[in-house]
């Protein structure tokens, strides 16, 4: 057993965690969900999420006989909704090729929809007890300090390279108390600013320490400039009622309830009703547009004008595929992305 692994080890027995909601338990199912919401989400951010999806989805079948847009529902206000569209794909694989069980061996794990080598290394590492790394953002930064790597973790040639050293220092036994530590060290310990060296079972042979390089190291990704795009929300409203529309399966917000959107946002209000006319064939009126705000997704930066439209004419019987119309508090409860659920507060304050 390397002196990595046994210092880890008996460091995350005494002064890890142990009472996460997905800790203390085998079962493959709750340990998978709980990294795949773990996977771009602090552990503070999911706890609420996961009770209660596990409530609603307490087996692999549950999930797998659910339907996309409950799933969806219960992921709501998580983002990166591909993770749950994934995880809701890979429950059907698993019920219909692995007979409801989910896989033990370490390939066949990382067949699944949404299940990376890491991933499937956490899985494999806590419900099997199985002798394999993970290697997440956080253990990548433990890595490159502990042993002095340069350059941004993420470029193929050092990924390789780190995935080879994790291996090295993988122990023999004790893989629960392992894996968690790796993932314990780098939340609480060997934190992205100011880590807590003085106090790291790490610290007698860190290169990082040692050398002062606890700052600059691991080496940022290099900066590209961020796309912006425009878009205005329409928010056509009858009475306490607003329309919604469900958004294509793939791309942002996939399968999630949405305001009908239009690529621009300088025109005017009333050049905004006479879109909805002209689009929808909804003959409104258009209120004072809400306050433009912005939406960062990882890959662009989304600044988004909120127009509400009273509608004039009785148009709610015209009711088109692919539109709902829902009450406001209907609505705040569906399956709709974050900044939509903020609009929808927002109007829910502020009637009309
Ligand atoms: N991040 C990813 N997996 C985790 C886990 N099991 N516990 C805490 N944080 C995590
Ligand atoms: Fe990270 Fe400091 Fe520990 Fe090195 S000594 S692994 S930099 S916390």
């Amino acid at each position: 057993m390397t002196d990595f692994a046994n210092r880890l080890i008996a460091w995350q027995k005494v002064h890890g965690r142990h009472d996460l909601p997905w800790q203390n338990t085998t079962d493959p199912y709750a340990i998978w969900v709980s990294e795949i919401m773990l996977q771009q989400t602090q552990v503070s951010a999911v706890i609420g999420y996961y009770a209660k999806f596990m409530a609603r989805f307490p087996t692999i079948a549950a999930l797998a006989n659910a339907t996309q847009d409950e799933v969806l529902q219960h992921w709501s206000g998580l983002g990166y909704y591909s993770r749950a569209r994934n995880l809701h794909n890979a429950a059907q694989t698993i019920v219909d090729e692995h007979s409801g069980m989910f896989p033990q061996d370490f390939d066949t794990i990382q067949t699944l929809s949404g299940i990376g080598r890491s991933t499937a290394a956490a899985i494999a590492s806590f419900a099997f007890h199985q002798v394999q790394t993970i290697l997440d953002g956080n253990v990548k930064r433990v890595l490159t300090r502990h042993f002095a790597i340069a350059g941004w973790p993420s470029t193929p040639k050092i990924e390789k390279a780190l995935w080879q050293l994790a291996e090295k220092l993988l122990p023999q036994s004790d893989m629960v108390a392992y894996t968690q530590g790796l993932m314990d060290l780098g939340a609480t310990i060997c934190t992205r600013s100011k880590p807590k060296c003085t106090t790291c079972p790490l610290n007698e042979s860190c290169l990082a320490r040692q050398q002062n390089l606890t700052t600059i190291l691991p080496t940022p990704k290099p900066k590209k400039s961020i796309p912006e795009k425009n878009t205005t929300m329409l928010i056509l409203r009858q009475g306490n009622e607003i329309m919604l529309i469900k958004r294509p399966s793939s791309g942002i917000w996939g399968g999630l309830w949405s305001f009908p959107e239009y690529d621009e946002n300088t025109l005017t209000s009333n050049d905004y009703a006479t879109i909805a006319l002209n689009q929808f064939g909804i003959s409104a009126t258009a209120d004072s547009a809400l306050p433009t705000f912005s939406h960062a997704f990882t890959h662009f930066k989304l600044h988004i004008k909120p127009q509400p439209l009273t509608i004039t004419k009785q148009t709610l019987q015209a009711r088109e595929a692919g539109f709902i119309w829902l009450n406001i508090e209907d609505a705040i409860g569906a399956a709709i992305p974050t900044p939509i659920r903020n609009i929808l507060l927002y109007l829910h304050k502020h009637p009309s």
